[in-house]
């Protein structure tokens, strides 16, 4: 979703604010700009679509300015156009905005009454004329800020530029945030991602809510000073070392960064287990060794709600301890039952996916204890948990997660078997083991998957079914193919074809089986009947089952052996290829498919 990225320093700002707005690029945006301070003025540069645009339009001699903020806007309110492209600014004032003013419409029309006057359709825009309200008033920044930001709604980080000096302003309500420093070369910088400082700020700050942030440069120091919305100083910050790396920015030999994370599975698999039962990570696992909550509230959106399923699977089925699974934007609606003792355990990659924290912070005015499974260190997520789980993915880029599901999933596994108290069960490193192993074929055989897409990549609609550990993957399988190669697919309960979707089987559209060994004789009769009504039949199963294999159209055989618990993850990543390839066939941007985001924070 949106990108910000502020500079002030000696330096030309427009190299680091574009360079880290195209590290952000991968999180999807539809509009790009820039304020620059040149000649004492604020001049505002931007343009829909693309980075590109605003790059072709600052042109080869980039003009220079000491101080500036950018921006890459997702559309929330107000069309994707030009002028509802960040920044917003006038004569005092420019302003960047992540998230969403709730309660715009009757503020813009009170302001509207009073004189003021609009350039946009944009809620953001509220708050830069607030501001600008306030200014006049009391001809003092920080007081403008804090009454502005007091008369909104909603969840949103505002990044403010100004006339009247180089500074840089920052505030934030349940949005990402983070103010970085180079004391050396006397920079500061304002983010809504670490990853977009990386080499620039050795030194980032975590706001809390409503704390303003202002980065001062002088002749001789950069300082960034924290205020209360009351301008007393605030402690309520912290800060750490940025200790993210650019390796991950790189798409290494790959046509994708999916393609690349795909393939990057059976290292982090290894790695993530030799964390938790051999290295530093044991000691986070220890804690739960015994563990029994009479509920777990696992809570997620998308692949992360898909990984939750898998998760609760192994925390019934393994702890016999009672897990429910919730879409984030459905639980703090449904007005959840959270008992003393239960456990919010929260699945996000980004750490700051907007319906994932309403619920963590639901659960912590219910007084119950929140845990994250969490590839973001840093993020709101991980600094809100009482306890983390992090799943050492590195950064996903891709916008289709494909890392972070195996690696949520894992890390969820490992925790059940931390309750379990079998870490040290040699069996369970060898499965895992194996399971990368399995990983690692599939990877050198994608080929394979490719010819499957080639046979079935023109058809109409998809069905993917799945029974007991294998429907989270149905799931999974048909999210994954919808969002990258824009076709419909959707996730079924195998056994729930009868019962209404397969009135839609002819010969335009396929039915991708999962099927497990344990089930496999079921299935036969299932395929019967897709088959019997012309349907296309794409069956990912057990290798050598020759009953099943003659009879569907495509045949994807897999090594279940050895991986009694962990084949879901297995499977998963051959349905991964399968999306991945027929995106391609269709030719669609896999790495940023249309409309989507990457980190979505707006609920
Ligand atoms: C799909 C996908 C999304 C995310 C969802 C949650 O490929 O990536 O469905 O899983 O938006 O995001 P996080 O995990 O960042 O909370």
């Amino acid at each position: 979703m949106c990108g910000i990225v502020g500079y002030s320093g000696p330096q030309n700002s427009v190299g680091p604010i574009i360079e880290g707005l195209s590290r952000l690029e991968y999180r999807g945006y539809d509009s790009a700009g820039i304020c620059l301070k040149i000649n004492n003025e604020l001049q505002i540069i931007k343009k829909e679509g693309k980075l590109d645009n605003l790059k072709a339009i600052l042109g080869e001699s980039r003009p220079f300015s000491n101080t500036g903020i950018g921006h890459t806007r997702w559309a929330t309110h107000g069309a994707v156009t030009t002028d509802n492209a960040h920044p917003h600014g006038n004569e005092i004032f420019a302003v960047v905005h992540n998230g969403i003013i709730e309660n715009a419409q009757s503020l813009k029309k009170d302001l509207l009454a009073e004189g003021f006057q609009f350039k946009s359709q944009t809620d953001s825009e509220v708050f830069l004329v607030l501001l600008t309200k306030f200014y006049k008033q009391t001809g003092n920044t920080l007081q403008s800020i804090s009454k502005a930001f007091n008369l909104i709604t909603g969840n949103s980080a505002f990044v403010i530029t100004e006339k009247a000096s180089d500074k840089l302003y920052a505030v934030k309500r349940s949005a990402p945030l983070v103010v970085g420093e180079n004391k050396e070369n006397r920079e500061a910088f304002v983010s809504s991602d670490p990853f977009a400082l990386v080499g620039f700020a050795p030194r980032i700050y975590f706001p809390q809510d409503g704390v303003i942030c202002e980065g001062v440069v002088t002749a001789n120091d950069v300082t960034v000073n924290f205020y209360e919305l009351d301008l007393t100083p605030s402690s309520r910050y912290k800060f750490q070392a940025n200790s993210m790396s650019m390796d991950s920015t790189s798409k290494g030999p790959y046509e994708h960064y999916m393609l690349k994370e795909i393939h990057e599975q059976p290292a982090l698999v290894d790695k993530l287990a030799a964390f938790y039962i051999k290295n530093e990570g044991r000691k986070e696992l220890d804690t739960l060794k015994g563990f029994k909550a009479p509920g777990w509230h696992l809570t997620a959106c998308g692949t992360a709600w898909h990984a939750g399923l898998v998760i609760k699977n192994y925390f019934e089925q393994i702890n016999r301890q009672r897990a429910d699974v919730d879409i984030a934007s459905e639980f703090r609606y449904r007005e959840p039952i959270l008992n003393k003792g239960e456990v919010g355990l929260f699945i996000s990659q980004s750490g700051e996916t907007a319906d994932t924290l309403a619920c963590q912070e639901l659960c912590k005015e219910k007084g119950i204890e929140t845990f994250s499974i969490v590839n973001t260190e840093g993020s709101t997520l991980f600094r809100n948990s009482d306890k983390n789980f992090l799943i050492h993915a590195g950064v996903e880029i891709g916008v289709a997660s494909t890392k972070a599901f195996t690696l949520q999933a894992l890390t969820g596994y490992l925790m059940s078997r931390a309750m379990e108290g079998t870490l040290d069960d040699p069996k369970l490193f060898s499965e895992i083991q194996l399971l990368s192993n399995r990983i690692g074929e599939l990877c050198a055989q994608s080929d394979s998957l490719k010819e499957v897409a080639e046979k079935i990549y023109t058809k109409k609609g998809f069905i993917f079914t799945g029974r007991g550990k294998y429907f989270p993957i149905a799931l999974e399988g048909a999210l994954k193919l919808k969002e990258i190669a824009y076709v419909h697919a959707e996730g079924y309960a195998a056994g729930e074809l009868k019962h209404g979707p397969i009135a839609l089987i002819d010969e335009s559209i396929v039915n991708i089986a999962v099927v497990g060994p344990e089930l496999l004789e079921k299935t036969v009769s299932n395929v019967e009947e897709v088959k019997a009504r012309r349907g296309i039949m794409v069956v990912v199963g057990p290798k050598d089952s020759p009953e099943i294999e003659h009879l569907a159209d495509a045949y994807i055989p897999l090594d279940f052996n050895g991986l009694p618990n962990l084949s879901p993850l297995y499977v998963n990543v051959a349905l991964q290829f399968l999306a991945y390839h027929i995106a391609k066939l269709k030719g669609t941007d896999i790495d940023k498919p249309r409309n989507l985001a990457k980190s979505v924070t707006v609920e």
